[in-house]
């Protein structure tokens, strides 16, 4: 059997975070008189933290100081991680966990991908640290989704091209980003939303071993 790099991006792949990501800015965006949908929520995915900042302002036409700016992240992320702490290992969204053992007993290479910087201590939480080769998240890396820069480092350290690296990804931007890196792509969630991929999963419960082998052998 021949070794990919498996490139997995964290929230909304891996585990259901993204609800808390929601819940953390939607506390300040209604705050300051923003109406924040879960239509709104998809610009934010895959988007580093001071640019979802940065999106939400704009949503309400909000001009603010770089010490409001600052002042809102740090609440975003203490909110963020008072839901991460009361995290468990049933949050790890249905079916990731056969599929990274298929991987690992099969021989072959996985990454995070991800722009978080809280990844390590999510990994950590939910027990599944061991299972990455390599690690690459918002603390490494300095363009964002779509900037392909956070799965080319990821391949990179696995030490495998473009060209035989898969990427599972829930957000617009980071299917874009790994396209444009010349990656398999795998769009997890709605395919109305996450066109251009080169595959597409309501959830990863629906990836067979079946599918992995054709990743595997391509
Ligand atoms: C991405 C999420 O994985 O990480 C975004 O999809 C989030 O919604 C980004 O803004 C940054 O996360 P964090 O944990 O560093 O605030
Ligand atoms: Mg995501």
């Amino acid at each position: 059997m021949k070794q990919k790099a498996f490139i997995f991006d964290l929230d909304g792949v891996i585990v259901d975070t993204a609800k808390y990501h929601y819940l953390a800015w939607k506390k300040i965006a209604n705050r300051l008189g923003i109406d924040f949908t879960h239509e709104h929520n998809e610009l934010l995915k895959g988007v580093s933290r001071v640019r979802s900042l940065e999106i939400i302002l704009g949503l309400g036409n909000i001009q603010a100081t770089n010490e409001e700016k600052e002042s809102w992240l740090t609440e975003k992320n203490t909110d963020y991680l008072n839901y991460i702490n009361a995290m468990q290992a049933d949050e790890i969204l249905d079916g990731v966990l056969p599929v990274l053992d298929w991987l690992k007993a099969n021989d072959q290479l996985i990454s995070l991908g991800s722009a978080s910087k809280n990844a390590r201590p999510i990994l950590e939480k939910v027990g599944i640290l061991h299972y990455f080769d390599a690690i690459v998240d918002g603390n490494d890396v300095t363009n964002a989704k779509p900037d392909p820069e956070v799965f080319l480092r990821a391949a990179q350290l696995l030490g495998k091209s473009p060209a035989d690296s898969i990427v599972f990804e829930d957000s617009m931007a980071g299917v874009e980003a790994a396209n444009i890196g010349g990656m398999t792509s795998v769009s997890i969630g709605d395919p109305a939303i996450l066109q251009g991929a080169h595959y597409n999963f309501g959830s990863f419960a629906e990836i067979t071993i079946q599918f992995l082998e054709t990743l595997v052998n391509k």
